[in-house]
């Protein structure tokens, strides 16, 4: 149930779950205040109570009394990249954040987002948790609709568009003396040369040891449709195919275009829709074209691609 932005505020500060846009992905939020409507965002979700959720604020000052320490670069990042698709992790008075918001961890991860309605309602209601508004390890939502077809016709859901970036954001992690990339995301690792003067790796733990992200431990971005990861097509290969404007695909296949090998941007904002669209379609089983870049935002894709083919 698409409502507007008025009725979203109230609903968030009556202690209700709804879901917004953000330019990465919908979001499933609850405000930062109501313990109930934060614990009902992981039944909902159907999402381990291990897995924290992103605390998302319309301003830096509503980040700062939360911090135990403010790592180097940390204010450079900042004003790099937020409000947009980043989210930084810091260690944090853990009296000042519930628990169940940062599933028992030392840390809280920040963003601020930069869909103007997002922002808007931030302004109303104070810091809003949320989570990818999608059924846990289901494909996330990029649209109202994916949120409706999770969650049912009824669920409210501020209508903000298509999300433009279209995959989650890149989560970073201040380490002894380095930045660290804890998950890839909308902001390719590469992109953060010019403020750091090196470029992150992507780190999923320290010397084998616990994960850095708990997500990374479960299945995410998976559609019922079953993905066959191939870098060639024999030519007698029938069947349905993800692939790229830029290549031929054997004669009489479904091809399923994310975009060109020259736009990941649109690929990247595409992958979701098409992902869910083979459900629509009961595609029992398709292949995925992955002879692509490992660079830059196709390694966002990648990984999304690998994790979603379990
Ligand atoms: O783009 C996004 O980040 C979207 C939009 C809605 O903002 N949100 C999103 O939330 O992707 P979610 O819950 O689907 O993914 C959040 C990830 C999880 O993998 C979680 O483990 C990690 O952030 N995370 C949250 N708090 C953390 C912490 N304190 N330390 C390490 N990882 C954390
Ligand atoms: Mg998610």
């Amino acid at each position: 149930m698409r409502i507007p932005l008025e009725q979203a505020g109230e609903l968030l500060i009556a202690g209700k779950v709804v879901a917004v846009p953000t330019e990465t992905v919908y979001g499933l939020a609850a405000s930062i205040v109501h313990p109930a409507a934060v614990e009902s965002i992981y039944s909902i979700k159907g999402r381990p109570s291990s897995n924290p959720l992103i605390i998302h604020v319309s301003s830096l000052d509503q980040i700062i009394p939360y911090a135990t320490e403010i790592p180097p670069f940390f204010y450079e990042l900042a004003s790099a990249f937020w409000p947009g698709p980043l989210t930084i992790v810091l260690p944090i008075n853990t009296d000042l954040v519930p628990d169940k918001i940062r599933a028992g961890q030392p840390t809280a991860a920040f963003r601020i987002p930069n869909h103007p309605l997002v922002r808007e309602l931030i302004a109303l209601t104070g810091p809003l948790v949320m989570p990818s508004a999608n059924i846990s390890g289901r494909p996330s939502a990029t649209s109202p609709s994916h949120v409706e077809h999770d969650f049912g016709a009824d669920f409210p859901v501020l209508d903000g568009g298509s999300s433009i970036k279209g995959v989650e954001s890149t989560i970073v992690i201040y380490l002894s003396d380095r930045w660290e990339v804890i998950r890839l995301g909308s902001i390719p690792a590469e992109e953060f040369e010019p403020v750091l003067g090196y470029v992150p790796e992507f780190k999923i733990s320290l010397d084998g040891e616990k994960v850095l992200c708990p997500g990374q431990l479960f299945r995410h971005y998976a559609p019922h449709s079953r993905l066959l990861l191939v870098t060639d097509f024999p030519e007698d290969l029938q069947g349905t195919i993800i692939g790229y404007s830029d290549r031929s695909y054997p004669k009489g296949c479904d091809v399923r275009v994310l975009g060109s090998l020259s736009t990941p941007e649109v690929c990247a904002e595409r992958l979701y829709h098409v992902l869910r669209q083979l459900d629509e379609d009961n595609v029992p089983s398709v292949y995925v074209d992955m002879a692509i870049p490992t660079t830059g935002l196709w390694a966002t894709l990648r990984e999304r691609l690998n994790k979603a083919a379990g």
